[in-house]
């Protein structure tokens, strides 16, 4: 039996309406809370969408769960951020067209100064999916100058590099007091080679795309050791038929295993003892951010994967795992 105190997910795709209703209870049966993107369908800019979607979050969770907000990134002004700043943890940056649900987003990383400046004085951390448009495995070290520049120019600013899949990304952490990251699952576990390196793996395309074996082994580094480093699954569910189709969405829905094969992964790499640190702790101090109390029990027991969960393909779908969720 291994007990977990308030684990969190920092980094989840819940969507709206039927895809809601069956994602949201895997991310509260296995989390305290969790930090919620706001790539919607519009993105969420107002609070007048931030309060309709926490209420359809809380209605679809079906237990006690606590969504943690995030308004889509625009140029906002001070009293729309001020008036924001208690019901949000921050705000996501996603350039425009980088990936699902993004063409509303920032196109002149040059615009982006006067409303950090004031998210900065407000203490609103701003979170990033940090790719440049260049050639795809390039596309995060590409956009790291520009995080970095950010964090220097916005010393007291909270940035938070979402789903950091390389060596570089990690490194920038070491050189900015004000720069942490978040460490997807399936970017822990896998490399490029699993998703095209054989038969092409449409349910494992993700943006950012798996990298390289010595990328993988910085990221397993930085889970297990880096203060600056925790747990957000990224978890995205598409259906089948847009994932299963000649142009794939890019999503891996990592929900319904992700404290089991996280709690695996930490354990055949004899750190089980700072999964605690990582799906939690860590979270805490970076947000500054008291988390809802919660223990959730995972038990050493043999289970298998479902192959579908209504139309969604869950990752591991088919594996056994050897960890269980159970209270
Ligand atoms: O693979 C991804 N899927 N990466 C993202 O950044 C967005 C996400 C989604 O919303 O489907
Ligand atoms: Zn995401």
């Amino acid at each position: 039996m291994l007990t977990l105190h308030s684990p969190l997910d920092m980094h989840v795709h819940l969507r709206q309406g039927d895809m809601l209703s069956l994602v949201a209870p895997h991310t509260a049966r296995s989390f305290a809370a969790a930090v919620v993107m706001p790539n919607l369908t519009p993105p969420v800019t107002t609070m007048a969408q931030v309060r309709e979607y926490r209420q359809a979050i809380l209605q679809a969770a079906g237990r006690p769960f606590t969504p943690l907000m995030t308004l889509f990134f625009r140029e906002y002004s001070r009293a729309e951020l001020e008036e924001a700043r208690p019901h949000v943890i921050g705000v996501k940056l996603y350039p425009a067209g980088m990936t699902t649900n993004s063409e509303a987003g920032l196109a002149d990383m040059d615009r982006a100064a006067p409303t950090l400046e004031i998210m900065e004085d407000l203490g609103l951390p701003l979170l990033i999916h940090g790719e440049g448009c260049g050639f795809v495995m390039d596309r995060e070290a590409e956009f790291l100058p520009v995080v970095e520049r950010w964090a220097r120019a916005f010393p007291k600013l909270r940035i938070v590099l979402e789903h950091v899949t390389t060596v570089d990304g990690v490194a920038l952490l070491d050189r900015c007091d004000n720069v942490f990251a978040t460490v997807t699952l399936h970017h822990l576990l896998m490399t490029l080679d699993d998703v095209i390196g054989g038969l092409m793996r449409p349910h494992l395309f993700c943006k950012p795309v798996a990298k390289r074996p010595e990328d993988r082994a910085a990221l397993r580094e930085a889970a297990l050791n880096h203060p600056k480093a925790f747990f957000g699954s990224d978890t995205a569910p598409h259906p089948v038929s847009a994932k299963e189709a000649p142009g794939c969405a890019a999503g891996i829905f990592s929900a319904p295993v992700a404290l089991p094969a996280l709690t695996a992964l930490f354990e055949e790499l004899g750190a089980l003892d700072r999964l605690q640190a990582f799906v939690s702790d860590r979270a805490c101090a970076a947000y500054a951010f008291a988390p809802p109390e919660r223990e959730v029990v995972l038990e050493r027991r043999a289970w298998t994967v479902p192959e579908r969960f209504g139309p969604v393909v869950p990752y591991l779908a088919g594996q056994t795992l050897n960890w269980k969720v159970v209270g």
